[in-house]
Formats: C-alpha cells, structure tokens, sequence
C-alpha cells in the first residue's frame, strides 16, 4: 500500500510505541537517571530490531549507551547513516508543567491544532529520532528500502557527546557513509517547511571567583574587602560594550562576515517582530549594534550568562559576604570560530580583568565547532524535494542558532555532511517545561524522510 495509508493506518501504534520510549526519564546530566538511561537505550534497540534492522547493538561506554543497527541491502546501493539521541534534559522546574513531564499527553495548542505530544523529549530529540524509525519500518513494509541504512542513537548529546567522540574516531568503517541524516532541528512554520543550513559552534564554560577565605559578617567586613558576588556582577557586565560586542580580545578575529547577498536572503525568511516579542512578552529585542533579530540568533556568536549564584539564597535574610561566586557561561560560536582557541582566549581575559583580592578559577565544560551546509549539495537537494513532494511548498534555507556539536565532528572524522532535516517549531519548549511536538509535525516527519532515500538514490545513480 502506499507510504501515506501505512502511517495513517497506524499512527496509534506509532504513538503508543513513541509513548513507551517517552515514559523512561532518560536524562543524561543526573546520575541518579542512569539505569534509565540504560532502560531507554535498550528501547531504541528493540525498536530497531522491530523495525526490521539486522545487526542491533548496545554499545556501552564510559557514560552512557550509545545504540548501533544497520540494514545493509547492497553493496552498491548508497548508504545514509542517521544520526539521533535519545537523552533528554532535566524537566525541571516540575511545577511549570501542566502535565507531568514523562507522562505524555496529547493536547491541542493555536499552533497545533491536531494535537501536540506534551512530554520532555516529545521533540527534542526521542520524537524526531523515532521518526525515523517509523519510516523505516513503513518502507520496508511496503515495497523495501532505495538505499542501505546505518543508524547511531546516543544518549548524551544533551552533555556534549563526549563519548560518541571516542566512538566514531574508533569505528570509522563501520560508520562509514555517504551521507548523514538527522532530525534534531527545527523549520519555521507547518506551512513554511525549511532546512538547517547552520548550526553554531558552542564554548561552556564555568567560573568560580574567590575572595575571603570563609563567608563574613556583612556589617563588620563590608566595604573593606572584595565581595565575589559584587566583583562577579562587574567582571561579566564588562564582557560587552555599548553596542553589545564581545570585548575578549580575538573574539570575532575567525568570525567571517556574510555578504550583501546571503544577508538579503536570511532577510526574506519569514519573522514577524511583533510576534516574537509578543510570544515572549518583552517590549523590544536585545543584541549586538547593526544586525537583526534573526541573524543575531543565527549567524552572529554571543556570549550568555546561564546561571549565577553564591551566597545566601535562603529564605528571608542573612547578612554575610560570601567567600564565592559562580557562574554558568556559554559562548555560541560562528564559521570558523575554534571552540578550543575561544575557551582560551575567554579564560585568559576573564582572569586578567579581575581585581586583586579575589581569585578566579575557569572550568571548561563542553564545546564544538559550528557547521554549514551549502545549499548546492546533493544532500540538501535530495532534502529540498522531499519537503516540497511533502508539503506541496518549496522549503527555505535556515541558519539555526542551536548547537549540534557532534555534526562537525562527523565532517571531520567520517568526512560526510549531514542534512538536517528537522520537523520541529521554535514555539515546541525544548529544554522548557511543557516541551511538546506537533502530531502533524510528526507524521509529515515519518512522510518526508522517505522521500529523502528516495530522491537522494536518484540523484546519487546521476552523479555517479
Ligand atoms: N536539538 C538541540 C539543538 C537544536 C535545537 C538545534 C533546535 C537547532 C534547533 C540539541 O539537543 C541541543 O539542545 N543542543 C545544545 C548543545 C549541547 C552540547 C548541550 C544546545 O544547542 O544548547
Ligand atoms: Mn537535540
Ligand atoms: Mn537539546
């Protein structure tokens, strides 16, 4: 029958099956969730093996699982290796949720008028990397596959994919591919599809600022002597100028700048200001002096506090000066931008800016390079036609602000792009309570992407 009955005719099974995966709190961060993280790893194997995959495997490593499955038909045929992670991030704050996080519920919203999966991990990534499973499972029930298929599912991509790192480097022929396939992004709107043509490259760091050597009376030490908390507020409020720039020496040196023309077409991109800021509930928007809204989420590199804290944060108050400060910070990095070089120069301009008096000690949490995908390449060709045959509309380029780490990784080490085919919204909470991921948003995800094999086999068979 054709793809489009099969998903309809069970699209319950599907739901019920990606409920399944969804109910395990797979949340890579906490060590407390670890054996779940384990629970949902074995899922996504059984689901594969289910789906008609031969060799599955559950690969274990010093953190957590990372699930290999391959269906190979032939040799000569070419090979899409998808790419997806089944962690989740915490659901806190559990109070925000108007459902509870892991029991999935499906409601309607304005913007998902069939209904929308309210769960964490709906969208970002168990909903979209299951998508891909389905269709999987739809193509080989209903006529076989147009090209082999390898699939690599982990469960830390939510902490930097340290360990799939390892992985790839120590199995390269076993992931060896012509092109990588990934649903972890998102598009503009349910009638505007798009395709990620940029992610950015992230630097997460974490500082630690010292003064007194224990927490003092804040009537009898304060004012003489440097309050971390104080000197912390300064430190960070002085990492940009008055056209909100980034003051770290060097920090824009690798930053290439787009041309007149790749400006104009992020300019042609659908965004509304006055929704945005509505949908936010803020006044006016915020960033760097000569660039819009649009490319300052997208194709500018930043710098944000993600968290702050030290001293008293109990209930009513407590007069003291504490010993220290911390702070959460991360730096979303551009085109050529050096994670490693970024982390360094950062370290080195914070600890020359603070004051005698305190200590400053900088921790490197994660990072990655950014990426891009040329809008001429068979990939994203192959993408193009798929969300046209889909959507019945052309989709449009998208620079995305988000980070996917590993995709750049994946260049350098397996030497094939990645086409990020993505089936999420921008207003879907990912990492906020409520997370959701549309039913339309789901189903078209499991239509579309085989329609990606099969334009990408025919455009493959003409380019070879
Ligand atoms: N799927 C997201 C990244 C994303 C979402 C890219 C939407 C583009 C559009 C991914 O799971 C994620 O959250 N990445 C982190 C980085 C990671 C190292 C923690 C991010 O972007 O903050
Ligand atoms: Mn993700
Ligand atoms: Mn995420």
């Amino acid at each position: 029958m054709s793809y489009n009955t099969y998903i309809q005719e069970n699209k319950n099974r599907f739901l019920t099956e990606l409920f399944e995966l969804i109910r395990i709190p797979s949340i890579s961060a906490d060590s407390y969730y670890k054996s779940d993280v384990q629970k949902a790893a074995n899922k996504v194997s059984e689901l594969l093996k289910a789906a008609g995959c031969d060799s599955v495997e559950v690969h274990q490593t010093s953190g957590h699982p990372i699930v290999y499955a391959d269906k190979l038909i032939n040799p000569a045929l070419p090979t899409i290796l998808v790419y997806g992670h089944y962690d989740v991030q915490p659901a806190t704050p559990l109070e925000l949720w108007e459902t509870p996080p892991f029991e999935p519920t499906i409601r309607t919203t304005a913007i998902h008028p069939q209904g929308a999966i309210f769960a964490r991990g709906a969208c970002d990534d168990k909903g979209q990397m299951f998508m891909h499973i389905k269709s999987l499972e739809t193509m080989l029930k209903n006529g076989g596959l147009p090209c082999n298929v390898k699939f690599m599912i982990e469960g830390e991509e939510e902490v930097g994919s340290v360990n799939l790192e390892v992985f790839v480097k120590q199995n390269k022929a076993k992931l060896a591919n012509n092109i990588i396939l990934i649903s972890d992004t998102g598009m503009i709107s349910n009638k505007q599809p798009s395709i990620t043509t940029g992610l950015r490259g992230l630097s997460y760091v974490e500082v630690e600022v010292t003064g007194p050597n224990r927490d003092l009376h804040s009537g009898l030490y304060g004012g003489a002597v440097a309050n971390p908390i104080n000197i912390l507020a300064s430190m960070i409020a002085s990492l940009h100028d008055e056209n909100r720039r980034v003051v770290i020496p060097g920090f824009y040196d690798d930053v290439v700048e787009l041309s007149e023309k790749e400006r104009n077409e992020i300019a042609k991109t659908p965004f509304s200001l006055e929704e945005y800021q509505g949908a936010l509930q803020i006044e006016a928007v915020y960033g760097e002096k000569g660039y819009s809204t649009l490319e300052r989420n997208s194709i500018r590199p930043t710098l944000d506090v993600n968290g702050i804290w030290g001293g008293y944060m109990g209930e009513g108050a407590k007069t003291v000066i504490p010993s220290k400060a911390f702070a959460k910070i991360s730096m979303r990095l551009v085109s050529k931008q050096d994670w490693n070089k970024i982390s360094d120069l950062f370290i080195c301009h914070f600890k020359s800016i603070a004051p005698k008096g305190v200590k400053v000690e900088v921790k490197i949490h994660h990072g990655g390079q950014a990426y891009l995908m040329p809008i001429d390449h068979i990939g994203y060709r192959a993408a193009f036609e798929a969300y046209q045959e889909a959507f019945g509309v052309a989709p449009l380029p998208q620079y995305s602000g988000g980070s996917i780490p590993i995709v750049a990784l994946f260049e350098k080490e397996l030497d094939s792009k990645s086409v990020l085919m993505g089936f999420g919204l921008d207003s879907d909470a990912i990492h906020s309570p409520n997370e959701h991921f549309g039913i339309f948003n789901f189903l078209k995800g499991i239509e579309t992407i085989p329609l990606f094999y099969k334009n990408y086999l025919k455009r493959y068979l003409i380019d070879n």
